[in-house]
């Protein structure tokens, strides 16, 4: 029997099997990804000399020694309550009595039984005269008196008070906020100071498993509320100065995407963050000296005297010595180093390129899915 067909066709099957697997499946995942980040807001490509910069980086072979892709790591959590439970003693024992003795605490239970008497002795004014109670409003009164003093007892400090009204989630009218070390008719600082509110009872670095059974507690006992903050804990990528991790969105308009295989040198994905960090407005602060810094490492990665395991790139400035006393032409950059004679550079437009490349790439914007991290207190601490 002749087998040649079948053969034939196995080996089709084969092969269109490997294309689909390897080509198809991998093209679709990214043409399904799309430059819209929701909330009117899109990536942009890269235009102009960074897209140029995009062409040097290849030709220069820039990604055997270095990546552009910060990797992920293992966050911690931050149980922030926003609004505490009604119940006084089982809230304490749920958060702890590291947390529970705390003022803001305190106080917010304070705010909550003033909120109480108040409440009790409005509805018994709000009675009929003849069906009033006196003597529960006298025991009313006398509760919204102490209550008060307590209130009072725990400090004056107009920021922790504030966040204490927030998250006892109770409201006062202004003559009683008055009363209560708070103001009577609040600015938009101290609005947003109450409704922002938030009561830390874990400091981060606690993994899920850790405060799991805090939170189910939280949750069906106490019936506080909160919010889980998850705060990076192992990410070195992160803790070395990148704000998120990349993904495959970072390389939406890449010619190439030269994602990199091997770290020589350090992680370039966020270099465009370093050289020219964005200011309050998210608009990159760009400066002289910085860029200047670039071009030195670029030109001599040994400038500052420190050895360097990368190669300089020379043939992308142009040079000449500078004898010693010489003054250097306005966009001449000059390189002064122990031991070797005195030159200034002029960056090429490739260098040029190479700079407004590496400007662009970035991990300081948020993406719906490689949201920024946030860094525990102490590795952000300078
Ligand atoms: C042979 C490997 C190698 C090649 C190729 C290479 N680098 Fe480097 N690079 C390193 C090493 C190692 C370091 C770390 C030491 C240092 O700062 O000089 C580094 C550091 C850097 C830094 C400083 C990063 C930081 O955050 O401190 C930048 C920027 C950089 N390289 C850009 C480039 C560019 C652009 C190219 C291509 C033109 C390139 N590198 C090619 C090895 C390499």
């Amino acid at each position: 029997m002749n087998k040649s067909p079948w053969i034939f066709l196995g080996v089709l099957f084969a092969l269109s099997l490997s294309w689909w697997g390897m080509v198809y499946g991998p093209a679709s995942q990214v043409n399904n990804l799309s430059a819209d980040l929701g909330g009117g807001d899109t990536l942009k490509p890269r235009v102009g000399l960074a897209k140029q910069g995009e062409q040097v980086y290849r030709e220069n072979g820039c990604y055997y020694c270095h990546t552009r892709a910060a990797t992920g790591g293992t966050f911690g959590y931050k149980i922030q309550i926003t609004q505490l439970g009604d119940d006084q003693k089982i809230n304490e024992e749920v958060v702890g009595l590291d947390y529970s003795t705390q003022t803001v605490f305190k106080k917010a239970y304070a705010y909550k039984a003033v909120a109480k008497a108040v409440d009790s002795l409005k509805a018994e004014q709000g009675k009929k005269a003849e069906e009033r109670d006196e003597a529960k409003i006298g025991d009313a009164n006398a509760t919204l008196i102490s209550a008060k003093a307590k209130a009072g007892a725990h400090g004056d400090d107009m920021e922790v008070n504030l966040k204490a009204y927030g998250i006892s989630g109770v409201n006062f009218e202004p003559d009683m906020r008055a009363q209560l070390g708070l103001p009577a008719e609040m600015n938009e600082e101290q609005q947003a100071a109450v409704a922002g509110a938030r009561f830390d009872i874990t400091d981060g670095t606690q993994k899920w498993s850790d405060i799991e059974s805090t939170v189910r507690r939280l949750k069906d006992k106490a019936g506080a509320q909160f919010k889980l903050q998850p705060v990076a804990k192992e990410w070195p990528d992160v803790q070395g100065g990148a704000g998120r991790q990349s993904v495959l969105r970072d390389f939406l308009f890449d010619a190439h995407a030269m994602v990199g295989v091997m770290r020589v040198g350090p992680d370039l994905s966020s270099q465009g963050s370093k050289i020219a960090p964005l200011d309050k407005d998210g608009v990159p602060i760009n400066t002289r000296e910085a860029d200047n810094k670039f071009y030195k490492h670029l030109y001599d990665p040994q400038w500052e005297g420190e050895s360097s395991h990368m190669p300089p790139f020379r043939y992308l400035f142009r040079e000449r010595p500078l004898e010693k006393d010489v003054l250097a032409g306005p966009r001449e950059i000059v390189i002064e180093k122990e031991g070797s004679s005195r030159v200034a550079i002029i960056p090429t437009a490739k260098a040029r390129a190479l700079l407004a490349y590496m400007k662009s790439l970035r991990t300081d914007k948020s993406l719906p899915e490689a949201p920024l991290v946030n860094q525990p207190k102490q590795a952000s601490a300078e």
